[in-house]
């Protein structure tokens, strides 16, 4: 016999629906997963009581998942700053400062939209393990740029940050994205089953993701996106409490701030800031 999810009960051990409606789908999905882990666990100690153990998950295949494009209400790679979440539609974003920060728009926009617990827990994770500045920065913005635009979000995260960021940490969040299909056991990645749910069981990367991968695993900065892989693997526990303290620093002394603010400093990525910072503007 499976066992099945109770909703009211995995809603509830992640602190409530607010929470839940904070969480982007990425999350909710690891969160369901962790859950089911759980519940998977206990249904084994069950059948160790003599109980019989449900099946484990059956993933969906790249067919099932096309198909349920047809009649969706969104595009799958839309930012998570133009959905509404829990089924509640939008509602107005407070008003960004006139010169905003990297902080503003940590706090004003991605906290709601940009995958906040996500890339803080995986910055943590990152900087316990002593992996180097670069890398911590890079896990901190790696998935950011979510808020603006889902697919090919390495590349889109990457061009976003690249006027303000160091060489090495916008290499690793652009060819994140490309080595997460690609396991490294030897640097502690595995392909995640969070991919076998997202882009089906039996999915192949396409020929622009494989060429990637395979000039990054000869480049001489390979472990810097990997490093990101790896670190993401451990940033999704629903119960982790994050903190930006511990980045401030790094952020001080590598982020380019640009005077004028994030989106008002003619860069040739202030559009991309600024569609972030006025989201509702028609056109
Ligand atoms: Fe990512
Ligand atoms: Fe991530």
């Amino acid at each position: 016999m499976p066992f099945e999810i109770d909703r009211r009960a995995f809603i509830a051990s992640l602190g409530g629906a607010a929470v839940v409606s904070r969480m982007n789908d990425e999350a909710r999905a690891d969160a369901l997963e962790d859950y089911s882990i759980r519940k998977l666990d206990d249904a084994v100690a069950a059948a160790q009581r003599g109980q019989i153990a449900g099946p484990p998950e059956r993933f969906p295949t790249a067919a099932e998942l096309e198909a349920r494009i047809d009649g969706s209400s969104n595009r799958r790679g839309v930012g998570n700053l133009f959905l509404g979440s829990g089924g509640r539609g939008v509602t107005r974003l407070e008003p960004m400062p006139k010169r905003p920060t990297l902080l503003d728009y940590f706090n004003l926009r991605f906290k709601t939209a940009g995958a906040y617990n996500h890339v803080l827990q995986s910055a943590t994770h990152a900087m316990k393990t002593g992996m180097t500045e670069e890398v911590v920065f890079a896990c901190l913005l790696h998935d950011v740029v979510q808020s603006l635009i889902k697919v090919d979000h390495g590349w889109w995260g990457a061009q976003m940050f690249e006027p303000y960021l160091p060489e090495k940490s916008t290499f690793a969040i652009r060819y994140h994205q490309a080595l997460r299909f690609y396991a490294d056991e030897a640097n502690g990645y595995e392909y995640p089953d969070l991919y076998r749910r997202t882009f089906g069981v039996d999915y192949k990367p396409e020929p622009y993701i494989e060429e990637t991968y395979q000039i990054v695993r000869k480049h001489k900065w390979y472990i810097e996106p990997r490093m990101v892989t790896v670190h993401d693997l451990y940033a999704f526990d629903p119960n982790a409490v994050v903190s930006m303290d511990p980045f401030v620093d790094i952020i001080g002394r590598h982020f380019k701030q640009p005077k004028e603010g994030l989106g008002f400093d003619n860069s040739p990525v202030a559009h991309m800031w600024r569609s972030i910072a006025f989201p509702d503007h028609p056109l």
